[in-house]
């Protein structure tokens, strides 16, 4: 298939941001931060390298938003206070010299949490004991605990975490926007699946009330932040669990994209493992489809394999704007003007992610 380069190389709106061209870097955990969550010089360097490589929007890796149940790794930064939100300037302003622009992640790690400073139990939807085992290439180790079930006040603290965050980030950090990690198993995508959400109050039940959660977080930013822009991240596979599919399939997707649609968010970024494949297992429309069906309003930012260039004609067609790469950018943090250029890619070499994850010299600027 051929690929329209200028459709992709065009620049873009994203809410009231204005993007250079269509490629985006997925948000990629790197714990490179200091132990008390500071953004690291090294990070600003990571950073500044795809901005100068062309990518008109990086999002950042996922930032934990309060200092209770939030934060999910040792060295994962945070955004809960003023010197959080201070360390990220020098990141985004390295971001901005190169006409990029980034917008933070914001995240809860939830049950999923193996490293909390805050926190010695872990805290989630209801008391299940998540799937899969802890991550080692971020000094994980064994099974995961079980969380506690998240009180009505929990809730609250972690709502307004988000609020709050969302807040420094646009206020004090100058992100351009704000990506809720709704996505990838962590509390919000806890809430939303079946598996770990078994509460009877308003926040579980059928998935109307599961998706409660990532509207009520929205909501509490648009709040704070006005007209800044403001997205949702979303995925069916999660980091414990790769294959998960949503039990009520399209008309799963209809109730999510649909309501997400409804609050009025900026965009919704969806990821799979190949972003062009059918969602469900029954074969259909892709994830990126179904969210453009439902949501025909939103800016569409869609991840999964598309270093594989031939397959981003298939997405943009199935209604995708916004190319997100993560190991394609990686690997080549210069993606966006190799592919104007007509140069070939690196493949991704997975040893750069061990034996932990963090940032190796080889990748600053
Ligand atoms: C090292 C690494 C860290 C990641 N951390 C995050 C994260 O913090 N937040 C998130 O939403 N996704 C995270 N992801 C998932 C990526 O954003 C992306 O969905 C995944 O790599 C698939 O896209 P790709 O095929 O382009 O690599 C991470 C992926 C990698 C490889």
């Amino acid at each position: 298939m051929t690929i329209n380069k200028q459709e992709i190389l065009t620049p873009f709106d994203i809410g009231q941001v204005n993007l250079k061209n269509k490629f985006a870097v997925a948000p990629m955990t790197r714990i490179s931060a200091s132990e008390e969550g500071l953004a690291s010089h090294r990070q600003v360097e990571y950073y500044e390298r795809f901005a100068k490589g062309g990518f008109g929007l990086t999002v950042t890796e996922g930032i934990y938003t309060d200092q209770k149940f939030s934060q999910g790794y040792q060295f994962q930064p945070g955004i809960t206070d003023l010197e959080q939100a201070q360390a990220w300037q020098a990141v985004t302003s390295a971001v901005h010299n190169h006409e990029g622009k980034i917008f933070a992640q914001l995240m809860h790690a939830g049950a999923l949490s193996q490293g909390n400073r805050f926190s010695q139990v872990t805290g989630g939807p209801s008391a299940v004991t998540p799937k899969g085992e802890q991550m080692g290439f971020y000094y994980g180790n064994g099974k995961y605990p079980t969380p506690k079930a998240l009180t009505e006040e929990d809730i609250a603290d972690a709502i307004d975490g988000f609020a709050k965050s969302a807040q420094r980030a646009i206020e004090i950090s100058s992100f351009d926007g704000i990506e809720i990690h709704g996505a990838n198993g962590y509390l919000l995508d806890q809430f939303l699946t079946d598996f770990s959400n078994h509460r009877t109050d308003k926040w579980g039940g059928d998935v109307k009330k599961r998706v409660r959660l990532i509207l009520e977080v929205y909501k509490a930013i648009r709040q704070v932040v006005g007209s800044a822009t403001v997205g949702v991240r979303i995925s069916q596979g999660k980091v414990n669990d790769f294959f998960h599919k949503w039990s009520e399939g399209e008309a799963g997707a209809e109730v999510v994209f649909g309501s997400l649609a409804d609050a009025g968010v900026d965009f919704i970024h969806v990821t799979e493992f190949e972003a062009w494949q059918p969602a469900f297992a029954t074969g259909g429309d892709s994830f990126v489809k179904l969210a453009r069906r439902y949501a025909p309003n939103q800016v569409i930012i869609t991840n999964g394999s598309l270093h594989q260039v031939d397959h981003i004609e298939d997405v943009i067609k199935d209604g995708a704007d916004i190319i997100a790469l993560g190991k394609g950018a990686l690997a080549n943090p210069d993606f966006p003007n190799r592919f104007a250029g007509g140069e070939s890619m690196v493949d991704f070499d997975p040893s750069i992610l061990g034996p932990v994850a963090d940032i190796k010299n080889s990748e600053l600027a």
